[in-house]
């Protein structure tokens, strides 16, 4: 069964005419993106249908050899793998099934401490996955392991419970792999962080916990011929992307995904990072300042009907809400009845939390679209990997479309990359000396304004 995208709520808030003016648009940008992908020039098209025979005989070489997989990556190369753990074992931390996973996608170093003393070296594999395979962070905590792994196993031993996920050629992590004897998979040429779910920077760890891949790889094969139109009216994909084009440009700049699901909620968190990062551009393809991106919101339902909705419903009209929904989830849990005396709860007995899960989404729905709010929803039948793989590739073709009618480039990310820069500054990378000076030439501004603790506290 295959999800399904319903815009029809969208229509009256932004206007039938306007979104249907952009069909000759739409045209232009699927011949775009169509001379490209046969181009080679957006290989995340094509991942459905990679070869995943080197993943499988790893994942089969190390099966039960390892309790814990540990995760180094970060941005694009940890939130996919996340969102799948949460969306097809658990999204639950306390009840991760075994092989458990372990995401350090931070530096701070109470948590990576708290791992290093709770973790047991025999009994963890790790990987580390960097495409750029220079990201300070994420070399950095591998560095932290290599040495635990190794104090404690010795070389040989360490290098058989680390792989790494990196470039093919560039990269340290390159080097060290083809230095250190480490296994390795490849991120594919020219697919970028937050594309790359569906390599082996999502598939690998995803694979090693048991998750079915394949089903992952055909749900998106089924997107793909989904959206092999180009015609507006016929491709979600597109149709998603002139809706927040045309919101957009009318002021409604957020965009909230709201979804109700523990399982998918990550699902919004993976598309908070795509959207903002391929959309969030200073400088429109022609070169001029442009300056534009919507800005993603994630939320989750039903917790945040208590904490959000106040303010989506009745707040400034600037937001966009797509809805992620279960038709069938994978537990029912009836609703015992009150007992006598209870009438403000007795009519809840009998009824699921199924039921009340779904009237609570219907409701939130109905009162923002009443209120004038463009709302949209996908539907996924059930959370099986077949879909969740449909749900990347819809995204991905989505946020690439978006980019053309945004006019930017949505697969650079000249500000992360910039960040990076000032970090290794800061931390000495040779190289980047003045990144360093430019830092410390930036005034601290007016030092009134430092409210430190007071002198003789
Ligand atoms: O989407 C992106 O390109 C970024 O979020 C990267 O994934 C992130 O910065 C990590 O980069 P790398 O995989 O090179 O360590």
């Amino acid at each position: 069964m295959a999800i399904t995208v319903d815009y029809r709520w969208m229509i009256p808030p932004l206007g039938a005419e306007v979104v249907h003016s952009y069909r000759a648009r739409v045209r232009a940008v699927h011949e775009d993106l169509t001379a490209r992908r046969r181009a080679g020039k957006l290989p995340f098209y094509d991942l459905p249908r990679q070869d995943l025979s080197g993943i499988e005989g790893y994942v089969e070489r190390m099966k039960g050899g390892f309790k814990t997989l540990v995760v180094l990556g970060i941005g694009g190369s940890s939130l996919g793998l996340l969102s799948l753990n949460a969306a097809l074992r658990t999204p639950f931390p306390a009840l991760e099934p075994s092989p458990r996973l372990v995401v350090l996608d931070n530096v701070d170093p109470v948590r990576v401490g708290s791992f290093l003393d709770a973790l047991d070296p025999r009994e963890t594999l790790l990987n580390v996955i960097t495409k750029s395979g220079d990201t300070a962070e994420t070399m950095a905590s591998f560095l932290v392991f290599r040495k635990w792994f190794t104090d404690a196993l010795g070389a040989k031993s360490a290098a058989e419970r680390m792989v790494a996920t990196t470039d093919r050629k560039k990269g340290a992590l390159r080097k060290i792999v083809d230095e250190g004897g480490l296994a390795s998979f490849e991120v594919p040429d020219g697919v970028g962080g937050r594309f790359s779910v569906l390599t082996p920077v999502g598939l690998l760890p995803a694979a090693l916990l048991g998750i079915d891949i394949r089903g992952l790889l055909s749900g998106a094969a089924a997107m793909d011929g989904r959206l092999a139109s180009g015609e507006l009216a016929e491709n979600p994909a597109y149709f998603g992307a002139v809706l927040h084009r045309v919101a957009y440009r009318e002021g409604r700049r957020i965009s909230v995904m709201f979804a109700y699901s523990d399982q998918l909620f990550l699902l919004a968190d993976w598309y908070r990072q795509l959207w903002a990062e391929s959309l969030g551009k200073r400088f429109a393809l022609d070169g001029s300042v442009a300056a534009v991106g919507p800005t993603p919101v994630k939320a989750l339902g039903v917790t945040d009907q208590h904490s959000q909705v106040q303010l989506y419903k009745e707040g400034p009209d600037d937001k966009v809400y797509t809805f992620l929904a279960v038709e069938k989830f994978s537990r029912t849990i009836p609703i015992p009845a009150a007992g006598a005396g209870l009438d403000a709860i007795g009519y809840l007995g009998g009824h699921t939390l199924n039921e009340l899960f779904a009237a609570e989404r219907r409701a939130t729905e109905v009162a923002l679209s009443r209120a004038g709010r463009p709302v949209s929803r996908i539907v996924f039948p059930e959370v099986t990997a077949h879909n969740v793989g449909e749900y990347y590739h819809l995204l991905e073709v989505m946020t690439v479309a978006a980019g053309a009618l945004f006019g930017i480039d949505p697969l650079d990310q000249p500000g992360v990359e910039e960040g990076k820069q000032y970090a290794y500054g800061i931390m000495g990378r040779p190289g980047y000396e003045e990144k360093r000076r430019e830092l410390e030439k930036t005034a601290a501004g007016e030092p009134r304004l430092l409210f430190g603790p007071p002198e003789n506290a």
